[in-house]
């Protein structure tokens, strides 16, 4: 056995192995599609309509933006993004992965210290990974702990942050992180990839929705999750696109993205602007969630108000019985393991949609309840 086969093994002992699940058709309490836009007719239509009017006709979009990959397509879609945040500019991505690994390892120069919050998405510790910066973490959502960790660090520093961070479903602080951060002379980054569609009167997302869109140094909006298609972008002040076209190797050295991509995305934007029906009722939702959830307020939840909700189940095999409980229900929920939360926080992590009904909820609620009364 090679030494990649024995760490295959040992992850096998451990009940960790990752494999690929094939796509499921029980209620869905575990997907990143909040809005229902992935499974809309509608939206579906609406980008084989774009994606067939297009012109010239191309598949794949050839090279590099910087090479043959630029369109006035892409430009298009990049000004009318960059309005609908009313921020000065955007860039688009293949997926928030590569922008948030484009984006950091481009600004993380020699000298500069990044400063995250200790539950930043894995694409944002790949991309502090591959830069040349410091790096320092902070509590969880801890501001006290931001401002110390800020006062006792020299030199310019970059405070990044998610706005609804995509395990604990939890929000940041972002107007009071701000404050912070200027009376420290940081700047800070927002990662929305939870919050777009979701947040905001047309589901902008929390900055443009406070207005800070233009006093953060960037924001990433992620297109994978309630928006319904792929790929990413990159808000901020025209000098960062400018840099991250020079500098920023995940946009440099990949194909840019297709124009059925593209489509979607234009797309996406378009439907999302008339879906404050949608946004009301994953509102209305959570709310009713929320009242279930203190029915049963002897259990472990997190305490978030948003679309992401956790039953904190410790242990590898006690989570994983309960999701499997759920699933002999009908009920599709991850169960998320250590190491990919600190062991002890292993939990049922339960993603809440648009489409999601009352009676899902309830059914939901009963399975738990009778699986807390048996274990
Ligand atoms: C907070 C956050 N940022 C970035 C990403 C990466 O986005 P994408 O899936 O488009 O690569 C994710 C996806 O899981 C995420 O949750």
């Amino acid at each position: 056995m090679n030494r990649y086969q024995q760490e295959l093994e040992k992850r096998k002992k451990a009940n960790l192995l990752r494999t690929l699940p094939t796509a499921s058709d029980q209620i869905d309490f575990y997907s990143n599609d909040y809005l229902g836009f992935s499974r809309s007719d509608q939206l579906y239509k609406k980008i084989a309509e774009a994606y067939t009017e297009r012109e010239p006709k191309r598949t794949g979009s050839t090279g590099s933006r910087l090479l043959s990959g630029n369109s006035i397509f892409a430009e298009s879609i990049e000004k009318s993004i960059a309005d609908y945040h009313r921020s000065d500019s955007s860039l688009v991505f293949s997926s928030g992965y590569n922008a948030n690994v484009g984006l950091l390892s481009a600004l993380g120069k020699r000298g500069i210290t990044f400063i995250s919050d200790e539950l930043i998405h894995a694409s944002m510790i790949d991309g502090i990974r591959l830069s040349h910066a410091e790096k320092l973490k902070f509590k969880h959502n801890d501001l006290e702990d931001l401002e110390n960790k800020l006062s006792k660090t020299e030199g310019e520093k970059i405070v990044l942050v998610e706005s609804v961070y995509s395990m604990d479903g939890d929000i940041a602080q972002l107007e009071s992180i701000l404050e912070i951060c200027s009376r420290h002379k940081a700047k800070l980054i927002v990662d929305e990839a939870h919050a777009i569609g979701v947040f905001g009167q047309h589901g902008e997302g929390m900055c443009a929705n406070y207005g800070i869109q233009n006093d953060v140094l960037a924001t990433v909006v992620t297109f994978g999750k309630a928006m319904g298609v792929h790929g990413a972008a990159v808000l901020g002040k025209k000098w960062l696109k400018e840099y991250l076209v020079n500098f920023a190797r995940s946009f440099i050295y990949s194909t840019a993205p297709s124009d059925h991509q593209l489509a979607s995305i234009k797309c996406a934007y378009e439907l999302n602007q008339e879906s404050t029906g949608l946004r009301t009722n994953l509102l209305s939702t959570i709310d009713y969630f929320i009242s279930k959830r203190s029915e049963l307020s002897n259990l472990n939840w997190l305490n978030s108000n948003t679309q992401i909700q956790s039953l904190i189940i410790p242990g590898n095999d006690q989570v994983i019985a309960a999701a499997n409980s759920l699933h002999g229900q009908g009920i599709n929920i991850l169960p998320i393991r250590s190491p990919s939360v600190p062991a002890g926080m292993e939990r049922l992590r339960i993603s809440l949609h648009s489409f999601n009904t009352r009676d899902e909820i309830d059914l939901l609620f009963s399975v738990i309840k009778k699986w807390n009364q048996k274990k």
